[in-house]
């Protein structure tokens, strides 16, 4: 029987990662089957258990969820303990979780952009889910300063508290301050309006990155207008996939030419 998989989320009509394994699936000569399913917001827990008792063997997990999968889970990684929340399940006997965002995030950064972490400076807006699904991984890629920026200060400290190495801050002291790399990881960019940053942060020869992708943020399009490299989290998107990919099936598949088919469209 062909290995079913599926993306859980809500909503998650739009969700690109059915097309994004079926491309890693093809490309790897793997059988596999993979779907959407929307799950109504109380009931989680539930559609995973009818999902494992229907044979599935692995999911993904998006907003709003990813939370409640890392307490779903018997057994963690590490990076899935390290951002408390899990984008990616082993449906076994013991239910295992991982995650897979922050190395999507460093490996999109790193090999697709072509970004020097080791030794740089990164500012990372926002001390949510999103946030502290990142870290980790950044801290892990060698990065030499780590800071936190949040709206409410006491959210970043907390963060910034659980990883030796990072520091936390108010948006309006960084003032003065330079980076090599800015990500947002707020999720003001679907909104509209988000923080704003002392003028000179967002300036040339540096990488300014949303976690966010498919539509131009204000983030992005401050960034471009100072002069700043400027790129959406897409690619963070299919590596994330793609490390979820070689969790399930123990093949890595070639994240490149799914994404730039992707941008082509
Ligand atoms: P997610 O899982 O997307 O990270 P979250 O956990 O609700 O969502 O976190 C949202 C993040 O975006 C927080 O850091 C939030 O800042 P606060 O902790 O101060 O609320 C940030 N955020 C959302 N809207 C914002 C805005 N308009 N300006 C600044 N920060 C904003």
């Amino acid at each position: 029987m062909t290995d079913r998989y599926a993306v859980i989320g809500n909503p998650v009509a739009h969700s690109k990662s059915p097309w994004i394994h079926a491309e890693f699936a093809r490309a790897c000569g793997e059988d596999i089957e993979y779907r959407r399913i929307e799950a109504p917001l109380e009931s989680f827990t539930a559609a995973v258990d009818l999902f494992r008792a229907a044979g599935g063997k692995g999911l993904n997990v998006t907003l709003p969820f990813k939370q409640q999968a890392f307490r779903y889970c018997a057994t963690v990684s590490e990076r899935a303990r390290s951002a408390q929340a899990a984008n990616t399940l082993v449906l076994q006997k013991e239910p295992y979780g991982d995650n897979t965002d922050g190395v999507g995030l460093v490996r999109d950064l790193t090999a697709n952009l072509e970004i020097a972490l080791e030794n740089g400076s990164v500012l990372l807006m926002g001390a949510g889910g999103a946030a502290q699904g990142v870290v980790g991984a950044l801290l892990g890629a060698g990065v030499a300063r780590l800071v936190i920026a949040n709206r409410t200060l006491a959210k970043a400290q907390a963060l910034a508290a659980r990883f030796p190495g990072a520091s936390a801050s108010g948006y309006d002291a960084l003032a003065g301050e330079g980076f090599d790399l800015v990500i947002n990881a707020t999720s003001a960019g679907l909104s509209g309006y988000g923080p704003s940053l002392p003028s000179g942060i967002l300036r040339r020869r540096m990488l300014a990155y949303d976690l966010v992708y498919g539509h131009d943020t204000q983030f992005l399009a401050a960034a471009r207008a100072a002069g700043a490299r400027a790129c959406d989290g897409l690619g963070m998107l299919v590596e994330q996939a793609a490390e979820s990919f070689f969790v399930w099936r123990g093949v890595r598949p070639d994240a490149r030419p799914v994404l730039a088919k992707l941008r082509a469209t």
